[in-house]
């Protein structure tokens, strides 16, 4: 164990920082965990993570809704927007931009995969998650093979073998269990030294004055600091570096649980050039008040994404005269960033960014007794940063809005959750978007008279199953190049197209 000396020190560290009580039952702590407490807080900044306190308390994320900043929010000007649907004669010129900065190796992808799945109830990263897809492919594998895809796809445009780099950022309570995964899944056809893990820092929870919690007696109640916790992430591991050696110019961020994602997404990328922005975000259409994505705008003139939680009902609802939504362009989490725009938040940026703050129900150890209580109300916080804080960073920001059966069907709930962002709506999403590829290539869907099918399926909610269709992203990264497979053919559902060719299979409960 440590000598007596650098207990001391601890011990004023804390007591100056007024968190003597975690050190409260030192003395029943075996040697190993004096250790590993000692270890935990001696590399805390208490300091730091007091002024984070005061400040994240007094910036308001935690008042009541009507006082923040719903009267300064305005809509997203129309002069920044780009469209998939709206602007679809550019569309093959972005995206003959983007597979040309691809093809030269200079678009990286960048994956959040820190958080806890709390609301999936699932103990493993959400990105080893089977939506029960008749291939069982988990979100990272579908990915994985995007990103492989989108590589030959550019190398046979433009004659030049290129590399997609994967950043992909985990936290203390994900790392391993990804790794060990992608060893085991042999990086799913990727080469290993194209992915790269890195992982994100963790904060204490602290009670509503500021006290850091203990989870066990020797062990303090630890949480990752949120999606934002990127940019200090990518300092503290020297990506910045990694992605500069690579000669990497455009990078794209993206959540893990969207299993529609468009990886390196080339039309937004070119879009994104074209326009000269140093920062953009991928936007669908809120057309819910209720619905729980944050929308982007402006709030005295900056960027922002205002969280599903900040905002009041009242401004939420608000329509504009087309009778839309005023608020409605929906973030998807899918953001760009020039490789020379990342580089000044890690460098420059990064300690302004404000925590926010999020109010929990924390167990912990009661100092007083030693129990551990399982509160029933709220009685402590945790702080995050979250990524799109630095869109009030951007010199010109763009926003490019996507439809949402193409492009966002998030994994957030178990199946029992109402019937909304589950493994089932993940899994129907796909398989409506590759009924669509089908149909759009030419090809049909019949039922056992030989009668074909409706091309768009009546389905009267969102647990009708539709037409079971899946299509490897191997073969098809966006819809491409399927007539050679489907072109006037009839097919009879579920049907399964990979690299070994179309299967039709008879097989139930798919
Ligand atoms: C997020 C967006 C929200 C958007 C919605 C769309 C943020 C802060 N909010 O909300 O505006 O409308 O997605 O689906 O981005 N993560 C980490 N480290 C953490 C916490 C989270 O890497 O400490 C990752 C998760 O693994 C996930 C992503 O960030 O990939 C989003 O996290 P989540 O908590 O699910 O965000 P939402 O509340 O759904």
């Amino acid at each position: 164990m440590n000598g007596d000396n650098s207990i001391q020190v601890l011990q004023h560290r804390l007591a100056a920082a007024g968190q003597s009580h975690l050190l409260q039952f030192w003395d029943e702590l075996s040697a190993a965990e004096q250790q590993d407490l000692y270890v935990e807080l001696n590399a805390m900044d208490f300091e730091e993570l007091g002024h984070a306190f005061q400040k994240a308390m007094m910036g308001g994320s935690h008042l009541p809704k009507e006082e923040n900043m719903d009267d300064k929010m305005e809509p997203v000007p129309q002069e920044v927007l780009g469209s998939t649907t709206r602007d679809q004669v550019h569309l093959p010129a972005w995206e003959e931009e983007g597979l040309r900065q691809i093809s030269q190796s200079k678009v990286a992808v960048l994956l959040l995969a820190g958080g806890q799945g709390t609301r999936l109830g699932v103990s493993y990263p959400k990105g080893m998650y089977d939506v029960g897809l008749p291939s069982h492919k988990t979100l990272f594998q579908i990915q994985a093979e995007r990103i492989l895809k989108l590589q030959q796809l550019a190398e046979k445009r433009h004659g030049l073998k290129c590399v997609i780099p994967w950043y992909i950022m985990t936290s203390g309570r994900t790392m391993e269990l990804t790794k060990e995964f992608f060893q085991k899944h042999k990086y799913f056809g990727l080469k290993k030294e194209n992915v790269v893990f890195f992982q994100q820092g963790m904060l204490p929870a602290m009670d509503f004055d500021g006290k850091i919690l203990l989870e066990e007696k020797g062990k303090v109640s630890m949480a990752p600091d949120g999606n934002g916790g990127l940019y200090r992430a990518l300092g503290a591991h020297h990506i910045v570096e990694d992605m500069e050696q690579r000669g990497i110019g455009s990078i794209h961020v993206y959540c893990v649980d969207n299993i529609l994602v468009k990886v390196a997404d080339p039309s937004f990328i070119g879009f994104c050039i074209q326009k000269g922005a140093d920062c953009g975000a991928k936007v669908v259409e809120k057309t819910n008040p209720t619905e729980p994505v944050g929308v982007v705008c402006q709030v005295g003139g900056l960027y922002k994404v205002v969280e599903y939680s900040e905002i009041s009902l009242a401004t939420a609802q608000k329509r504009s005269h087309d009778g839309r939504l005023l608020f409605n362009a929906g973030n998807i989490a899918n953001h760009y960033f020039t490789m020379d725009f990342l580089k000044n938040i890690v460098s420059i940026h990064e300690p302004q960014l404000q925590h926010h703050i999020a109010q929990k129900k924390i167990p912990y150890i009661d100092v007083a007794t030693g129990k551990l209580l399982k509160p029933d109300k709220p009685n402590g916080i945790k702080m995050e940063k979250f990524v799109f804080d630095i869109f009030q960073f951007a010199k010109n920001f763009v926003v490019y809005e996507v439809l949402r059966e193409d492009e966002f069907s998030p994994l957030k709930n178990a199946d029992s959750h109402n019937g909304k962002d589950n493994p089932t709506t993940a899994r129907h999403s796909l398989m409506s978007l590759h009924h669509r590829w089908v149909l759009n290539s030419g090809g049909h869907f019949v039922d056992e008279n030989k009668t074909r099918l409706p091309a768009i399926p009546c389905l009267k909610d969102a647990s009708d199953v539709p037409i079971q269709c899946e299509i490897s992203p191997l073969v098809s990264y966006g819809g491409e190049g399927l007539e050679e497979f489907v072109k006037d053919k009839e097919f009879h559902a579920p049907l399964i197209i990979d690299r070994s060719g179309v299967h039709e299979w008879v097989k139930n409960g798919v």
